[in-house]
């Protein structure tokens, strides 16, 4: 069996890709500090597999750490997909010398360990906040340029971007690597086993209604109903976290044999389609009945009325659309909260 790397990989979109991979006849391997995730999810792993994960506690900024790894597991490693980072947009203003080593740092990292043991795959998760506060949708690939994105978190992706170009270029006859701009992740496993565990305060729609779930949190706020949008709040494109763990299996397959015929490649992932945050939350709140305390306040600096993603590219390049829509991944993400709680 093939064995790919997941560094990141008990994390959220992470855990998800671990199952996909499994499912595809792969060997994953988990390389994780569990800086953000906890280890309760590798139960729901083993629940949905059958069968325990390999799993490497190591941080992603020593070098030396991951080399011991892939050594240990015999040298034979046919791809990486490198998660992790941190990702917080707002907390990465507080805090952008911490998102610029552990983002890059891991980065660089994963990208030495691909060219020193001539592992011909590597995938590596970006973000449309590369492309910053974009005043057209959908959003095409073309429309990064230098200096877009609007914060540390943002350019530590940015520079990611480069970072892979450059060294996929040099080191073409070897290795592709893979940059997949992921929009909005939501949901969890249809099993309802798996499903987003941040231990860290989180900042994102649906895990917030989560928390209210669990009793965490009491109400949600709506940041602004007076954009320019079909009702009024932002609009975004939320996407299934199976799709997207998905789009890593095809994608990695897509690089690790050549089929990316450049050295480096770019795509969004997304589902094309945007979906307000209203509708999120009246979603959630009807498939689940749920009901929510719901708050309106002012707009938050730098939100932009409407993100969703052109997929053109992830169609034609590695064949891959979304196949769940928005409100499975609500009922899915409520359920694997009930799972969690013991309530299911
Ligand atoms: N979730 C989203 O909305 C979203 C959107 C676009 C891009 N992304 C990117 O996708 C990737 C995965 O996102 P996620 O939502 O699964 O995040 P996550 O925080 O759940 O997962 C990241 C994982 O990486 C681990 N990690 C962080 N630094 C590490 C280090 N130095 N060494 C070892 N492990 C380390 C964390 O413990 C965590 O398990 C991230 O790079 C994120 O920036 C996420």
């Amino acid at each position: 069996m093939k064995k790919v790397l997941v560094v990141g990989g008990a994390g959220y979109i992470g855990s998800h890709t671990v199952v996909a991979l499994a499912n595809r006849g792969y060997e994953p391997v988990i390389v994780d500090n569990f800086y953000n995730a906890d280890p309760k999810v590798l139960a729901g792993l083993t629940d949905i597999l059958g069968k325990k994960v390999s799993l490497r506690f190591a941080d992603a900024k020593n070098y030396q750490e991951l080399a011991q790894i892939v050594h240990q597991e015999g040298g034979d490693i046919h791809g990486i997909i490198h998660f992790a980072a941190y990702k917080y947009v707002n907390e990465s203003l507080s805090k952008p010398l911490d998102y610029y080593r552990n983002n890059l740092d891991s980065l660089l990292n994963a990208l030495q360990l691909a060219v020193d043991f001539h592992i011909p795959g590597l995938i590596f998760s970006s973000s449309c906040t590369v492309y910053g506060a974009p005043t057209e949708a959908p959003v095409k690939e073309s429309a990064l340029s230098l200096g877009l994105a609007t914060n540390p978190y943002g350019k530590s992706k940015e520079m990611g971007e480069r970072i892979c170009e450059d060294v996929a270029k040099r080191y073409e006859d070897q290795l592709r690597v893979l940059s997949l701009r992921y929009f909005n992740p939501i949901g969890a496993h249809p099993s309802g086993l798996l499903g987003e565990l941040p231990t860290r305060e989180t900042q994102n729609l649906v895990p917030i209604l989560l928390e209210i779930v669990r009793g965490e949190r009491k109400s949600i706020k709506i940041f602004g109903e007076d954009f320019d949008t079909p009702d009024g709040t932002c609009v975004r494109d939320f996407v299934h976290v199976m799709d997207v763990a998905e789009a890593h299996v095809t994608g990695l397959e897509y690089a690790a044999q050549r089929r990316q015929s450049s050295a480096y490649d770019f795509i969004n992932i997304g589902t094309g389609t945007g979906t307000s945050v209203r509708q999120v939350v009246e979603g959630f709140q009807r498939l689940n009945d749920f009901p929510l305390e719901v708050e309106v306040t002012e707009r938050r600096a730098g939100d932009v009325p409407a993100v969703y993603a052109d997929t053109t590219k992830a169609k034609s390049r590695l064949g891959w659309k979304a196949q769940y829509t928005v409100d499975e991944a609500l009922v899915h993400a409520y359920q694997w909260t009930r799972h969690y709680l013991g309530t299911s």
